[in-house]
């Protein structure tokens, strides 16, 4: 269904982030018209950006992290692109820094930027430095007949010393991939809602899976009430567009281990007949399925990383809206596990739909299972909007996603899962449990519901209602939605050990 009779043709702004050529080499290109180069605080001053330190210094330029300084010349503009003290950068100063150069030279298409005054592992640098340029470049252009805004970036040189060239490349590989991989989750979670409902996206898994190396199996509602998945079904009563499961499989030989990634999928959450009491709320909920978003953008990329995990993930797909068939408050609904739910709240639908990925998760055996959804506003009371919460039932699980997260920047903060405490509050009269506990700890009473359907196997959740999106362009994100955790669950999958 189209909104309007004339058709717009939509672009695709993630596509163009994966198509820009990113490569070394020993000397700036001459097609480079944009050139960053790193300065340090201290130290040698690039020659070619045609300044001293004293220069920079009058112009307020010191080499902070992040600071840049345009230099323009007849043929093109150099940068100094801060990187702070000698030697002391990491790889997360590094892509904040790449995004700062990326932002100060929108309007060029071919950019370079000169790392061979950078010392430090030259394969996460080429990483993180491609990710920040390629991250920022970024933006959603949609249904704009004219997007003025859309980015030029057409490619990308990396120029390091023979030494290093190798590994940079590598790296700037890998970066590549993973910032394609996050511009998809953003694409796909800033398409509006018409324009993308469950049927859609399960189209769109089977095309990227299938050009990704995945098996895809998509589940129809005849097929999801066969196999009794009543959290799903309940959630899309309201909905005259029918639900999709969509089950993507990433099995490399030899695997070294067993991943499961379940994600919320609610292509519009209007809270159902308990209607969402703001306009504000209504506008950011086509973004309601970004945690299905990252889990199918993070599929996308593990074959071409050469992932050694075995992945299994879930999209868990609905919109919940009202209408005269939808959820009632007191109905009660029957889980895939058997466990029945009364409805206290029809707003509280993600761990409805969440509750049904999980019980498959669990059957098929995996090593350990991670969810990722935009599951309370109360994580935002807890965290503010830039932290994930993150909950489990296993600690070294819960620590080597907090690792990840650490490593690539995309902020999380561990929660209590108290069930001992807090579980008696999602106690039901007529059912195993209720589907909302009190006015306080939404966070974690949400997970404790989540933690009735993981069985046995090592469990993690991710709470990304806050970071789903920013409301302004800064350094790697573009307003809008951030493709969060996608990152994060591809580093975790290239890295993942089973906990013991
Ligand atoms: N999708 C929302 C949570 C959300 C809110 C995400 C704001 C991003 C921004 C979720 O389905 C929801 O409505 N949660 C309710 C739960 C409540 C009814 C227990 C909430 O947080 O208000
Ligand atoms: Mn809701
Ligand atoms: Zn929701």
């Amino acid at each position: 269904m189209r909104l309007v009779g004339q058709t717009v043709a939509m672009t695709d702004a993630s596509a163009l982030v994966s198509a820009v050529d990113v490569s070394t080499a020993r000397i700036v290109p001459k097609s480079a018209t944009a050139v960053g180069y790193a300065v340090a605080t201290k130290g040698a001053v690039a020659r070619q950006l045609g300044l001293s330190r004293a220069a920079l210094e009058s112009n307020g330029f010191t080499g902070e992290p992040g600071q840049v300084l345009s230099v323009p010349g007849a043929d093109g503009v150099a940068v100094a692109v801060g990187v702070g003290e000698p030697g002391a950068i990491d790889a997360n100063g590094l892509r904040s820094a790449a995004a700062a150069f990326a932002r100060a030279v929108p309007k060029h298409a071919d950019v370079a930027l000169n790392l061979a005054d950078l010392d430090g592992e030259p394969r996460a640098a080429g990483q993180a430095v491609t990710e920040g340029v390629l991250l920022a470049a970024y933006r959603y252009t949609g249904l704009k007949n004219d997007p003025k805004n859309a980015s030029r970036l057409r490619s990308l040189t990396l120029v390091v010393g023979d030494k290093r060239r190798k590994a940079v490349e590598q790296g700037a590989e890998r970066g590549r991939i993973v910032a394609g991989a996050a511009a998809l989750a953003r694409e796909l979670a800033n398409t509006p809602p018409t324009y993308l409902n469950a049927k859609e996206l399960a189209a769109k898994a089977v095309d990227i899976g299938s050009a990704a190396g995945l098996h895809v199996e998509v589940f129809n509602k005849d097929q999801l009430e066969q196999m009794g998945c009543g959290g799903l079904l309940g959630v899309n009563r309201g909905s005259v567009e029918p639900p999709r499961m969509v089950k993507l499989t990433y099995s490399p030989r030899n695997a070294t281990g067993h991943l499961a990634l379940v994600g919320k999928g609610i292509m519009y959450d209007s809270g159902g007949i308990s209607l969402k009491p703001s306009d504000a709320f209504h506008q950011v909920m086509k973004m309601d399925m970004s945690g299905a978003a990252a889990v199918l953008s993070t599929m996308s990329a593990l074959k071409a990383l050469r992932c050694r995990t075995k992945v299994t993930a879930w999209l868990m797909c609905t919109d919940n809206m009202p209408s005269g068939s939808a959820l009632k408050l007191g109905d009660v609904l029957t889980m895939r596990n058997g466990k029945t739910v009364e409805i206290h709240n029809t707003d509280a639908e993600g761990r409805l739909v969440l509750a049904d990925g999980l019980s498959l998760a669990v059957e098929d055996g995996p090593d350990a299972i991670v969810d990722i959804a935009t599951l309370t506003g109360a994580v935002m009371g807890a965290l503010g909007p830039e932290i994930a919460g993150l909950l489990g039932t296993d600690q070294a699980l819960v620590d080597q996603v907090k690792a990840c997260a650490d490593a690539i920047d995309e902020p999380v903060w561990q929660l209590p899962l108290e069930k001992s405490r807090y579980r008696k509050l999602l106690d039901s009269v007529v059912a195993d449990m209720r589907n909302i506990g009190g006015p306080y700890g939404g966070t974690i009473t949400a997970s404790i519901f989540l933690s009735e359907f993981t069985g046995d196997v090592p469990w993690a959740h991710l709470d990304i209602a806050g970071p789903m999106k920013v409301d302004g362009d800064e350094g790697i994100y573009s307003k809008g939605a951030t493709g969060f955790g996608t990152r994060l669950l591809i580093d975790l999958a290239t890295n993942f050990t089973p906990p013991s």
